[in-house]
Order: C-alpha cells, then structure tokens, then sequence
C-alpha cells in the first residue's frame, strides 16, 4: 500500500493489526511518540486528513488514500518556516522533557475556535506528566516566557523537540534490529523448575530463548547509586524464584515484535507455587515466606524480611512528651504511586566490534555502564552507554530494569536487540514509589513550644530492595530537623513483601513522611488554639540550629522564613474565587512546609570539560542526561554567564560514556549543585586561561583584559575569540565537582479548597507555592520545575493508586484507571521564590526538581481537615473515599 505522510508517498506493507503509528516509525516519522497502546496518552497523535486521531487507535491500512501529517510534516523540516503553534511552545516553553509535545502541538492545531474556547475538555487526550500543563496553556494563549525576564533563557533543544527533530532513545534506525519480549510470572512467589522452549523456538522469526539458565549467577541491585553498597545485592537477571507477580521469567528475541510476543506465548513454564505474603508488617512476622535468604546481600534480617532498618534520637523523647501539655498523634498510609513518565523504560543493545553498547533511556548512563561491566565481567571500557533525550524520569529511570537484559541478548547474538516495555509492563513490572505507614507523635507546651516530635515508618520494599535503605534514610534525615525540638526519636522499617518492587520515586520518602508529620503540626496547633502558620514560624529550624545526624551539610543559605511569609501573604491578598454554589460546599485552608539537602548523603560527583573551539563558539561536555530537569540549559547559561556569551554559543555534548567524563547521574536534585557547580568551575578555569592568551597577545596585563561576546577585550582591542593561539585545540579544561558540603533547600506550599459533602467532591479554589532555590538563574524553567512538581504531587493525593488484588498483582496497569492529572485536574499554581544566595551552589543556586512535590499533599490534607472537621489520612482522596469519610 502507498501512505501519504507529509507530502510523500511511501510504500510500505503493514502486517495484519499493525497500527499507525508503529507503521509510521517504521517509515522515521520519528516524531511520532509511543506512551501507551490504548488511545490514553496522545503522544501518538497525528493529523489525519487535518483531523488529529491517536495513531496507536487506527489501523495502519485505514490511513491509506488520506493524507498523514506528523510534526515534521507541519513546520520547521529543513529549516523551514515554523508552524504558529510550535514558535509559541518555542516562545512560552511549553514542555520540559518535551515526549508529549507532538502530540500537543498537533492536538492543538486541528482544534475549532468553539474547541479553543474549552482547552481542558479539548486537550484531554493528551497527558503531559512534567509541566502541570500551564506552560502549555500559555503556549496556546501565546505567552512569550522565553527572554520575558534576565535569566529566562530557552531550552537548547527546543527548536528539535517542537518539530520533532529530538532524538529520544528509539528514535534510532539500526539496521537488522532484532526485537525483545518479556515472559512474566502469574504468581506472586514460586520457585522455577524448568522451562520448555521448543515450541517458542519453533515460531517463525524466533531466533533465541533465554532464561535463567542463561543469565549471570551473580546478584545485584537494579538501584543504580555511586556506591553500590547503599543497596543489597538481591537480584537476579533472570532467576528460578520469581517473588511477584509481573517479574521476568524469560526473555525471547525475534525478527519483530510479534513474533517474539508468539515466542512468549509458547513457552511452557513449570512453576512451584510457594506461599506469598503482601503488607510489610505480615512479612515482619516469624514464620512469614521468607523472600531472600542468600548470606552477604547486604539486607538487615532476611529472616524476617527486613531490608533496612533506622533508629535515630536526640534527648529524650520520653522526657518532652512528659513536658508537653498537649500532644498530638496522626497515622498515615501512603498508598503505591508511580512516576509514569511518558516513555517507557527502553533500550537497544549492540555489539560494536567486542565493545558492547547501550542505548537507554537512563538517568544514570555511567552507573549503568559500570554494573555491565560487573555483571558481564567487562572491563568498564569495555562497555559504552548513551542516552538521547529521554522521556520523563522523576527517579524511576534511576534503575537498571531493561539494559541488563538487552545486552544480555546483544553479547551472546552479536546482534542489535531492543527492548521497549509496554505502558502495562511499565505500570506493573517496574518500580513505584514505597507505599508507607507513618505515624507522628509531637508534643508542646500550652504556651507553643515543641517538647517532642516521634516518628516511625513502616515502608514496604515490595519484592527487591533496591533503593529501600536510602528511601528510609532520607524519607527521615531532614524530617526530624524540619523543627526545633531537643528530644527526638525516628524509628523506621522497610520490608520485603510479594509485590512490584519499589524504588526512587521523586521527593525519596519524604513526600510520605512529611504527609504524616505536617499533619500531626496542624493538629497540635488547632489542639492548641494557635494559627498553624505561626505555630510553624515559632518551632521551624533556624540557621545555627544543630542538625544532628546531618553532619555533612551547612546552611548555605535559609529562606523558610520567606517561603512561608510569601504563602501566608498571597494566601490573604488573594483567597482565590468563593467555592461552587450551594450548601453542601464546605471551605478550608492548609499549609504545609518541607527542607531538603540539596544532595543525597550517598556520594554524588560529576566532571565538566570546556573547550574553546576553532570558530571561537565553546564546546561543552558533560555527563548529564536531559529528561525534562532542565540541566541541558542550566549548564549552557552557567557555562555562558561566566565566559560573557550567551548560552547558544555553548555547544553541549552530554550523557555517553565514551565521550564526556564522569558523572553520577541527574537524580536526588544535584543536576544543578553538582554537575553545574562542575561546569562553573570548568569556566572559570577557561575564562582565566582565554584571559591569559589574550594578554600575550595584546601585551595588556590580564587583569585588564576581559571576555565579551565572541571576543576578548583589551584595552581597546578586540581580540576574536577564534584568533587566539589555541582555539579548537589547547584551550580546554576539565574539572570535577562533588555534593559536599551539602546545603539546604526548602518549600512552603498553600491550599485553599472547597470540599462537597453530598458528592466528596474537591475543588481547589487557591494554590500557592514558595521555593527557596537560591540564587533563581532561570525563572521560567524554575517555575515549570515547581509547577510539574506541584501537579505530579496533586495527582497523588487527590487520584493516583497502583492498587494490587489480592494475589499481589497490579490491577490497574493502563493510564485511564490509573488516572495522571490532566488538563482539567490541575489548578493554577501561583509560584513565588525566596531571595537568597547559597554559599555553595554554582552562582548561588540551590537544588530544586523534586522538593515542590514534598510539602503539597499534607497541605491538601491540612487544607480538608480545615473545611471538614474530618482528618484525612490515606490517599487518594477521590470523591468517593471522601464522601465515605465524611458520611460513613
Ligand atoms: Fe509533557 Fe514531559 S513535557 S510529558
């Protein structure tokens, strides 16, 4: 059949059920995104016949005699002239890691005037997981942001991602690509005792089985730290014990995809079904199903299925609660949430000469690259990682769940492999964030002094340990310091069970603790008849307070002050609009505050290399992968600020482990204060050395010698940058950075909301948010930061839950019952900064991407407690669990 797409006509032979958009990819409309296989997402959208329709839905046959338009076919191929509505994502900055932006722009572009008039209605089939979709209605209401204020400098990539020239980790040709799918375990616990391949073999286009026959004996974690010792080491590749439902139990590799899905299916599996359990405090139990018992994993009891344990005190908690003439307790359970960023865990494997190469869509492609290397036994040169742009991570792409594998297929076939995990696999095979219980216990004189604060915390692992022993430690470090209180106890527990894994997940456990002990804050405060704010003004942690275990970090710099000034000034300047008519609507207001170091405690470093090139331009090299954090930008306005240019003269090469230097990874908010400190320091480097050079040639002293754009000025002579002795060769530094010391961010956040009690419904009538992020470089991207941070957090308190059944299975694995905030389920947020200036971040900024989710849920919560009189404690708070609360 021919398709027309964007003016062409191409031949191609679509296979029975082949859809659109995969037809699509296979011709290199790249541009066309795959979030899902249901219609759920939009990142599929193409024009048809000018009328946008999800690809995944259509049939590849249907599209022929009508015309298809992708991105690329809509404006901007070839240097050609812009369609309106991607110059406006341009100029407002309408995406952050950019995957549903296609989608989006196409969406829109078909759109009527009386369809403009309704954007959350009209937009509602497309999701965007980063921005809390402002920066995408400025986009269609023509907002300019970029160069509106110093410092709102635009995205490197921007013009690629608008016209789909941004090469995510699929959008790649790879000639004789073979295609991976994954066997996974019905059972939730049960012991392998063979698996029949012949008949998967037989299937035409089958080249290999692998199983746990095949795979590596040795054990690691899919927690990727720069210390591998944070996790334990209980995981196999492929093992002959499953412990969830969902695990990979064989992998077969094929010609396509659907012969390798005819592979899976023809497998036969002799499975041992052994007992399970599935609540972490059941698993804690003598004679629970013990999970992992193998001596030397690095987990506290495996006996009683205990990864990790926390004690923690300062005085005597028993002596504050004694001095306190009020005391207030709240216990809280947090339900499993997942990052669902919109691509999907991926990867393609192959073999370049004896090198082994993998293409992922990592966070972390030199920790990736260095437990290949174990795992295969290969020199770590052996082994190459790269990233394109990556689709979303929000700590979930901090694993390694598919390289392993992939290149487990690469090394024995020598062929290309891919793996691309479907949305289903995604949402229930992969990583969530640690369901939790948390109780919070604190005490307080009449008169408003905290005598005792007391925490413990029960997460649950799920079925591997990877990352559990960090989440308890940072879900509780900067918790017990968030108030001024001599005597203090923390006790917290993480435990094996037989469900998805849990893992990194934005926010790292605070985000749940903080819902239990904010609450517990306002509590106490009502219990006292004192207003929550100034209760939290009169005990919140000062500088020079002592922070305890906290030893490696500093106040380098304290704006919680200002944060929770500015919330509690908006919250009264503007209440926002009177709640829906009726009586039944009830009105409340809540706030809530979160401190987070500006680094995690686990090691963090990252190394910059500066070039000044032949054309005068600067080449810059870093190790940090682009997912929608924004590093990509702030790197170039460092890297510019310090050389006198401006950032698009920065020419940045990131994220491959053969070509740029050392770095941890983007995750635990350290894009910035590391990998960015990195390059401030590689530029002050250079900047001194151009100086130099410039000065032997002028014969001006250096100190009177200074860098402009494209030139260095001395006395009156402008040297061209690109004349001097060096340029495109000796004019190159590199330098490192690491997390310490570490300093402290903080974020106050303010609800006020309208709570039906007919229908438990809830409407958030004002949002507020102050982040103290230091020195702010980039306003509009600061503010994206906050705003995505915000809706991802929304979207976990009021309707998000991976829930399991009762054989531990996921059963909502599809975006429509999982429900990510749309359009229509965002309000805005106004967004407000401190003014400091951190003594240790590069140009004194501070870290920021994942703190804006801590403080929000407990402010919601807060805020419905106020209206209703009732306490809220267990997420998600859809309208029918609140109208079941408040009519039960
Ligand atoms: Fe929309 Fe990342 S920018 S999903």
């Amino acid at each position: 059949m021919i398709l027309q797409v964007n003016g062409m006509a191409q031949a191609c032979d679509p296979a029975p059920g082949r859809c659109l958009r995969t037809q699509l990819r296979d011709l290199g409309w790249f541009g066309v995104k795959k979030g899902c296989d249901a219609g759920d997402c939009g990142a599929c959208t193409v024009l048809l016949d000018g009328q946008a329709v999800q690809s995944c839905l259509l049939p590849a046959w249907r599209a022929e005699g009508h015309e298809v338009t992708t991105i690329e076919g809509l404006g901007g191929a070839e240097g050609g002239a812009l369609h309106p509505l991607q110059r406006a994502f341009m100029d407002a900055q309408g995406f952050q890691c950019g995957f549903c932006t296609a989608g989006m722009v196409l969406t829109a572009s078909a759109l009527t005037p009386a369809q403009r008039e309704d954007l959350p209605r009209a937009m509602k089939g497309n999701l965007c997981r980063c921005t809390g979709y402002r920066a995408i209605a400025d986009s269609l209401a023509g907002v300019r942001h970029v160069g509106a204020q110093p410092g709102s400098d635009a995205a490197p990539d921007a013009a690629a991602v608008v016209t789909g020239a941004s090469r995510y980790t699929l959008d790649a040709d790879m000639p004789g690509l073979l295609h991976m799918r994954l066997l996974r375990s019905p059972h939730a616990h049960a012991r392998i005792h063979g698996i029949g391949r012949a008949a998967a073999l037989a299937v035409p286009g089958v080249v290999a089985v692998f199983t746990h026959e095949d795979a590596p004996a040795r054990l690691y974690s899919t927690a990727r730290h720069e210390d591998f010792r944070a996790d334990p080491d209980d995981t196999r590749l492929l093992d002959d014990v499953v412990r969830f439902v969902g695990q990979r139990v064989a992998a077969v590799v094929a010609d396509t995809e659907a012969a390798a899905d005819a592979g899976c299916r023809a497998l036969t599996v002799d499975y041992e079904v052994l007992p399970a359990v599935f609540d972490p405090a059941a698993a804690m139990q003598p004679g629970a199903p013990v999970l992992h018992d193998k001596p030397g994993s690095r987990i506290a009891d495996p006996q009683r299925n205990v990864v990790a344990r926390l004690h923690r005190r300062t005085g005597d908690v028993a002596a504050g609660f004694a001095a306190a003439d009020h005391v207030a307790e709240v216990t809280c359970d947090l339900q499993r949430v997942q990052h669902a960023a919109m691509e999907t865990h991926a990867a393609i494997a192959w073999m370049d000469g004896d090198r082994l190469v993998v293409r992922s869509s990592t966070q972390v492609p030199f920790l990736v690259r260095q437990a290949l290397a174990d795992l295969f036994g290969l020199p770590p040169h052996g082994v190459r990682v790269l990233c394109g742009r990556v689709g979303g991570g929000f700590g979930g792409k901090q694993e390694m769940l598919v390289e392993d594998i992939a290149a487990l297929a690469a090394l024995r076939l020598g062929r290309p492999v891919k793996l691309e995990l479907t949305r289903e696999e995604q949402f229930a095979a992969t990583t969530t964030r640690h369901p939790m219980r948390v109780t919070a216990r604190l005490g307080a004189t009449r008169d408003g002094v905290l005598t005792a604060v007391q925490v413990d915390v029960v997460a649950d692992a799920g079925a591997y340990g990877n990352h559990s022993a960090a989440v308890l430690e940072h879900s509780c470090a900067e918790l017990m310091h968030l108030y001024r209180c001599a005597d203090t106890q923390v006790d917290g527990v993480a435990a094996y069970t037989n469900t998805v894994p849990s893992g990194a997940f934005r926010g790292y456990g605070l985000g749940q603790t903080l819902f239990a002990l904010e609450q517990a804050v306002d509590k106490l405060a009502h219990s006292l008849g004192l207003d929550p704010i100034a209760f939290r003004r009169r005990n919140m942690v000062r500088p020079g307070d002592s922070l305890g275990a906290l030893d490696d970090i500093e106040f380098g710099s304290y704006g919680l002050d200002q944060c929770l000034d500015l919330v509690e000034g908006a919250l009264a300047a503007d209440p926002g609009p009177p709640a829906p008519e009726g009586t039944e609507w009830c009105v409340g207001q809540g706030v809530a505050m979160a401190m987070l170091a500006t680094s995690p405690p686990f090691g963090h470093r990252a190394e910059s290399r500066l070039f000044l090139a032949a054309d005068g331009g600067f080449d810059l090299h870093v190790g940090t992968a682009e997912f929608g954090n924004g590093t990509s930008t702030t790197h170039c306005q460092v890297a510019a600020a310090v050389l006198g240019t401006v950032p698009a003269r920065i020419r940045l090469r990131q994220s491959d482990t053969d070509l740029v230097g050392h770095d941890t990874g983007a995750f635990g908010s350290t894009g910035t204060v590391v990998a960015a400190r990195a390059t401030e320091t590689a530029a002050l480097a250079l900047r001194e050395r151009i100086l130099l050079a410039a000065a032997a040639l002028s014969g001006h002293p250096a100190a009177e010698c200074r860098l402009i754009e494209g030139a260095v000025l001395c006395g009156n002579r402008a040297i061209p940058l690109a004349d001097l002795p060096g340029a495109g060769s000796g004019l190159a530094v590199m330098r490192k950075a690491d997390a310490s010391p570490r300093s402290l961010a903080f974020n106050v956040h303010g609800i006020r909301l309208a709570v039906n009690r007919g229908t438990g419904e809830i409407v958030i009538l004002r949002s507020v948010h102050a982040a103290d992020a230091g020195r702010v470089m980039n306003p509009m991207q600061l503010r994206g930061q906050v705003e995505g941070g915000v809706a991802q957090a929304l979207g976990a308190v009021l309707h998000e839950a991976l829930r399991t059944g009762g054989d531990g299975a996921v059963s909502n694995p599809a975006f429509r019952h999982y429900h990510i905030p749309t359009w229509a389920d965002v309000p805005r947020t106004e967004v407000l900064f401190a003014d400091t200036h951190d003594a240790f971040g590069p140009m004194g900024a501070k870290s920021m991407s994942e703190s804006p989710f801590n403080p929000v849920g407990a402010a919601l919560a807060n805020a419905l407690a106020n209206a209703t009189g009732v306490r809220f404690t267990a997420p998600p708070f859809t309208a029918d669990r609140v109208w079941a609360a408040l009519n039960g």
